[in-house]
């Protein structure tokens, strides 16, 4: 029997994620971008990561098929940039502060991390394409991730200590 469409997204909803804007340089020129929670790691050595994209994007064939893409990780304040480059928009990247990283990648300024990679592969899955890069570069900023929690933005809390009784009770810190 097969999953319930509401259901299995609702349930998807309740795994946090980190959100990122996985972009790419155009063949027409310029840069295509998309708001993506499907940033994974996969492999150590070699260092691999992937994406998983929407057959129905409008820059679906740009992101499979780039050379090299990068992966820039979003922080707590730049949701506005999640929402732009979740949106249609015509130039996602219009005043925005972005550099040029390995093969001319769009390094997007004010990340907590922004990824240089290689396209090594693709596979299908099912609506969306697996994309799997090797990373050639990285880039750390400062900062607390954006995260996305049952369809809203969040940010990390630290989990509070115990209280010290329990501490003195247990003996365990
Ligand atoms: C928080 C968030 C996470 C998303 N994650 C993905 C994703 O992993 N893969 C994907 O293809 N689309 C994802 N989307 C949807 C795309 O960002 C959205 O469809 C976008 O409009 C595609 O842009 P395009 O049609 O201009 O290519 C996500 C959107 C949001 C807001």
């Amino acid at each position: 029997m097969a999953v319930d469409s509401r259901a299995f997204r609702d349930t998807l909803s309740r795994f946090a994620s980190g959100v990122s804007v996985v972009a790419a340089p155009s063949p027409q020129g310029g840069a295509v971008g998309v708001t993506i929670t499907s940033f994974a790691s996969l492999s150590l050595d070699p260092p691999l990561v992937l994406f998983c994209i929407d057959r129905g994007s409008a820059n679906f064939a740009v992101l499979v098929g780039a050379p090299a893409f990068s992966v820039n990780v979003l922080a707590a304040d730049q949701e506005a940039l999640s929402t732009r480059f979740a949106s249609q928009c015509e130039n996602k990247f219009a005043g925005l502060a972005v550099t040029a990283g390995l093969a001319g990648v769009p390094l997007i300024a004010g990340c907590i991390a922004n990824l240089e990679c290689s396209r090594i592969a693709a596979y299908p899955g099912g609506d969306h394409e697996i994309v799997v890069g090797r990373v050639d570069g990285v880039r750390r900023g400062d900062g607390e991730p954006l995260l996305r929690y049952c369809g809203s933005y969040r940010r990390i809390a630290a989990i509070a200590p115990p209280p010290l009784a329990t501490v003195a009770e247990t003996g365990v810190k």
